[in-house]
């Protein structure tokens, strides 16, 4: 069986870093708030090219966190907009609302998944505060268009980038690109941890205070409370796993293209829409490979029968969740389309050429 994804073998190609890693950090008796965390927030940073960078417990906590600092500075009220692209995770969905901010849908362009950058400025309002980009799959969205309608409009641009760590995009990192963004390092993502993490960088020393602050019960000082923060920290385990692998984030990345390219040369079967390739390889690190097909349970069938395992990401959008009861009305037909369509194939740093090919084998017998 070819897995979608091998997070052992994933893992065990730095089995004895990590575990050095992991041992120095349980006998040295200081698991939160230490050494750990600040030497990966500096790693970190200096990868994304961003001044602050603040481990957090995960990347909905990254998300949720940038709103309530931009709450909290007097940026942005309860009731404001949000722009948002409709074909995303529900976690950036979620960070919005869950601030009582009001999450404006925006439909994606088909050939790239991402948001339609054309279709925002016809969503802002007097209360749009904020844009919040996704880069799905791995792939960037950004514009420099999209720059000055932020800048003619006061909007803050915040990244989820829980998906794109290391791509870029004219030779800035994503994480970099807007007023702030927010990183997840769930098991499953390119830079994965051993449980939940997350990450929060930008350039604004004013947000990343304010951030530090409410993660840590609202205190930047113990036992001093300047906000009704949360609880929300990157212990030192975690912290000091992720270093290690951030060191092979390029390389692996660039298995990941490698292995993306080939799919892309040599899946030639014509029932099968294949992602778009970027024309700057590095606007792209792979997360996950997603091809398009209107006979996708009987395409899954066959290939978990042929020993091929794939997932859907996503079959339902957030619009038509239950959790978002008011906007199950509305209608995002490209958004739809893509949930009625996308399957993602085995993808991973640690396939090898046997597994690639197989996959291609395999899918172009269908
Ligand atoms: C696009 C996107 N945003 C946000 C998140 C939330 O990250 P986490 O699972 O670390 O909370 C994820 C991953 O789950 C994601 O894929």
């Amino acid at each position: 069986m070819i897995k979608f994804l091998d997070l052992q073998k994933i893992n065990l190609a730095h089995q004895q870093e990590i575990e050095e890693k992991l041992v120095q950090t349980f006998r040295s008796g200081w698991y939160l708030l230490g050494k750990e965390v600040k030497t990966f927030e500096e790693h970190l940073a200096s990868y994304i090219g961003a001044k602050h960078a603040i481990g957090v417990a995960n990347g909905l906590d990254a998300l949720r966190l940038i709103l309530r600092a931009y709450i909290e500075m007097g940026v942005m009220q309860k009731g404001d907009e949000i722009i948002v692209p409709a074909n995303t995770y529900i976690a950036s969905v979620l960070a919005i609302s869950d601030n009582g901010l009001v999450p404006v849908l925006v439909e994606p362009d088909i050939n790239t998944y991402n948001i339609d950058l054309s279709k925002i400025e016809e969503k802002i309002t007097s209360r749009t505060k904020g844009v919040m980009i996704v880069h799905l799959y791995g792939r960037v969205v950004f514009s420099e268009d999209l720059r000055a309608l932020a800048q003619k409009h006061q909007l803050k641009i915040i990244e989820d980038n829980a998906q794109a760590i290391g791509a870029e995009w004219n030779g800035v990192k994503t994480g970099n690109l807007g007023d702030a963004a927010g990183f997840s390092f769930y098991p499953g993502k390119n830079l994965g941890a051993l449980g939940d993490a997350g990450a929060v960088t930008t350039n604004d020393e004013e947000l990343a205070k304010t951030i530090r602050a409410l993660a840590n019960y609202g205190s930047n000082q113990k036992y001093v409370n300047i906000y009704q923060g949360l609880n929300s920290r990157l212990d030192e385990i975690q912290a000091a796993v992720l270093d290690v692998k951030l060191k092979y984030i390029d390389a692996e990345n660039q298995r990941r293209r490698e292995i993306a390219h080939r799919y892309l040369a040599e899946i030639n079967n014509p029932k099968f829409i294949l992602p778009e390739n970027p024309a700057d390889e590095n606007e792209h690190v792979w997360h996950l490979f997603v091809i398009r097909t209107s006979e996708r349970e009987n395409l899954q069938n066959y290939l978990t029968e042929n020993g091929v395992q794939t997932l859907i990401h996503y079959p339902i959008p957030p619009h038509k969740q239950k959790a978002y009861e008011d906007y199950n009305h509305l209608s995002f037909t490209i958004t739809e389309s893509i949930h009625d369509e996308v399957l993602s194939l085995p993808m991973s740093p640690v396939m090898n050429e046997d597994e690639v090919n197989r996959v291609i084998e395999v899918v172009n017998k269908h």
